[in-house]
């Protein structure tokens, strides 16, 4: 039985974090509902019981919990993450604060183990999370060369003020979260922009999916697009690999990994949809097809709910992860 912490519980992430205890019947001796300030106080009923969300504070952040799970941005995490892991409480952080940091493992557990030298681990970006799943089991068979991602990603990425955007957007109202509208519109910006023209978004894809495949030298790029889709991010994976592969083989292995979905059936129109993605904890895949501009090259469509496997599922399997390490 655990002593949990969930901050940020009134978020989109955190709430979804809730739903998964709940559905993986996760053992808790107490659960502590953090907020900012804002929403401290508020009722949240979970498993037949009332919770009062409480406002996070370094006192607070001095208790021992076995695990916290973070969600409430970067500058929060930042702050509060090294005091939970200060007072030895194990952080599993969905920000992007420690993502890149040597010591700090950035787990997919379909992927990797963490090492554990820090009591801080990273739940990596919500599209990487879902590319990774499928890129593993082709870097097993056949090798890696070049990754190359474009993405379609959900407004609900952007907490509950993206999901607000697009609901107030289709009114006629202005954004308030995104720099455009994002209604009847899609914008070729997430997260801010780098000197190097790429945005932060797709330099974490470039960096997460060499850090957790432990690819240093893998080529990677991308190109994050917000699209006006409620949840679920898709992602068009163009892949190299080192070895000859045919489709028939890459659809088998994907037959046999655990987590993936194969739906790809173009005769009648069937291929993974976003809207039939959402709520799922897999990651799906389909159109996979030859790239004949370059040798043994690929093309892969891959959706996932990036709430859940994304997120707040990702978060909880490395509960189960540590649970599993701890019990060996
Ligand atoms: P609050 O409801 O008080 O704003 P989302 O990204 O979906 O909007 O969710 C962000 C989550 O992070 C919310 O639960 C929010 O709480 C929480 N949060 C924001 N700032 C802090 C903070 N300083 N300490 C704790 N939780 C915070």
């Amino acid at each position: 039985m655990y002593k949990i912490a969930i901050v940020g519980a009134t978020g989109l992430v955190g709430q979804k974090m809730l739903e998964v205890i709940d559905r993986k019947n996760i053992p808790f001796e107490s659960l502590t509902l953090f907020t900012s300030s804002r929403s401290a106080g508020k009722s949240i009923d979970f498993q037949g019981k009332t919770y009062i969300t409480e406002a996070l504070t370094e006192e607070k952040a001095n208790d021992k919990y076995d695990f916290v799970l973070m969600s409430a941005g970067g500058t929060t995490s930042l702050k509060f993450s090294p005091i939970f892991e200060a007072a030895g409480s194990i952080v599993i952080d969905n920000s992007s604060a420690f993502r890149m940091e040597e010591d700090i493992d950035l787990i997919v557990p379909e992927v990797n183990q963490p090492q554990l030298n820090r009591k801080i681990i990273a739940n990596p970006n919500c599209s990487t999370i879902q590319s990774v799943v499928p890129l593993k089991p082709l870097q097993d068979k056949f090798g890696l060369k070049r990754v190359a991602y474009t993405t379609y990603q959900a407004v609900s990425g952007s907490g509950v003020a993206g999901r607000n955007d697009l609901v107030n957007g289709a009114k006629g109202e202005p954004p308030t979260n995104y720099p455009h509208p994002i209604y009847n519109n899609v914008l070729p910006h997430i997260d801010s922009f780098l000197e190097s023209g790429y945005t932060k978004e797709e330099q974490k894809m470039i960096d997460e999916t060499k850090k957790i495949l432990n690819l240093p030298d893998l080529k990677v790029t991308a190109t994050c697009v917000r699209v006006p889709v409620q949840d679920s991010h898709s992602v068009a994976i163009n892949v190299t690999l080192d070895q000859p592969a045919t489709i028939e083989e890459i659809r088998s292995l994907f037959e046999h990994t655990e987590g993936v979905v194969l739906i790809d059936d173009v005769s009648n129109n069937q291929y993974p949809l976003a809207i039939n993605t959402t709520g799922k904890d897999e990651v799906f895949v389909g159109r996979i097809r030859i790239d004949d501009s370059l040798e043994n090259a690929f093309h892969i469509w891959c959706t996932a709910d990036n709430l859940l496997k994304g997120a707040a599922l990702n978060a909880v399997q490395i509960l189960e992860q540590i649970h599993q390490q701890n019990n060996q």
